[in-house]
């Protein structure tokens, strides 16, 4: 928890009215009492998402936004916030955000980076072991009944120790992703828009390749990058052709930076291995063309969802809100020009 966040202070005690804040989620303890504190809160108390028009309708008179990444902020919404100051999102990929239109409305925008870093880079392991190690069809092969024993040829999957990693993206994740390959003994090669610095690169023991070598070598393809115009079906039909027939992909990044339907024509033709998902290009649908592979991992998004980092994420989501209303800089802000 930020102190320095934390000790300012949002409302005066001379009986002004805290600002009213919307939360399209009730939060987890620590947070909620924080920003109980501060604001006027408006919460959805409901499990799921509050349908659009519920946001739209409750947002009207609010000041201050804490939403997920599931919720569009863009002129629709915004139009019908004519007060909002500050639109705070409880995850660090903020694709779901039109930052520009927050600009020109002079509302900040803050996002959740640094706190999830290891969690993910964790669950990113998680489904590589799981795709390559054929976890998921062991588990449903022990809880039917029908295992019949030990036997020679079962449930063969790939080797991970030894074998060549490939990150697209070589940011906090790509690099925590990078650090844990050291136990398995492995090659690591990384592609980012901008190379780390040398000795970045000798500490994690990562060649910086061109993206055409880092598939065509590796065994293990995992997706760092944000989504971005430019990342969107960053791997697509021909990427995915220069990749070994025995190799994997592992996606915890974004859905659209995979163009799905290639990577179901790649799988069913044999010219990669395996995949294994955490995000999709149309969440919460899943491509049809994946649901029913044996040769595939699907996650729910949840590559950040241990408790203590989701609530870590809630607590800096507050704590931005907090910064603006307490006459400080929000520590996270995206468009800090605002201010
Ligand atoms: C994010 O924060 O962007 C993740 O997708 C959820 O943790």
């Amino acid at each position: 928890m930020r102190k320095d966040v934390i000790n300012s202070r949002v409302h005066k005690e001379d009986g002004m009215a805290k600002p009213k804040l919307l939360s399209t989620h009730k939060l987890f303890e620590a947070p909620r009492k924080l920003l109980n504190e501060h604001f006027d809160v408006d919460y959805w108390e409901k499990p799921g998402r509050p349908p659009r028009a519920e946001v739209l309708a409750r947002v009207a008179d609010k000041e201050a936004l804490i939403c997920l990444l599931t919720e569009k902020v863009n002129d629709e919404l915004l139009d019908a916030a004519p007060k909002l100051r500050i639109v705070s999102n409880v995850a660090v990929g903020f694709d779901n955000i039109d930052v520009a239109a927050c600009t020109r409305r002079k509302i900040v925008a803050t996002n959740t980076p640094g706190v999830l870093d290891e969690t993910t880079a964790d669950f990113a392991w998680t489904l590589l072991m799981a795709v390559a190690r054929r976890l998921i069809e062991g588990d449903q092969l022990t809880r039917s009944g029908a295992w019949a024993g030990w036997n020679l040829d079962q449930l063969c999957g790939g080797d991970v120790w030894g074998k060549t990693l490939g990150l697209v993206g070589f940011g906090r994740i790509g690099r925590a992703v990078a650090r844990r390959a050291a136990g398995f003994g492995m090659r690591i090669l990384y592609n980012d828009a901008i190379p780390v610095a040398p000795e970045v690169a000798k500490q994690l023991n990562a060649e910086f390749v061109e993206r055409d070598k880092l598939f065509a070598e590796a065994d293990f393809v995992s997706v760092h990058v944000p989504l971005l115009p430019e990342t969107r079906h960053l791997i697509s039909a021909a990427q995915l052709a220069k990749m070994k027939r025995t190799a994997y992909l592992i996606n915890t990044s974004r859905g659209p930076v995979v163009d799905e339907a290639a990577l179901v024509a790649a799988l069913q033709t044999g010219e990669i291995a395996g995949a294994a998902l955490d995000v999709y290009e149309n969440e919460p649908k899943v491509h049809h063309g994946l649901v029913g592979r044996k040769d595939v991992v699907l996650a729910p998004h949840i590559a950040s969802a241990s408790v203590e980092t989701r609530t870590k994420m809630a607590m800096m989501a507050v704590e931005n809100c907090v910064a603006r209303f307490g006459g400080k800089k929000p520590p996270n802000a995206l468009n800090p020009e605002v201010l």
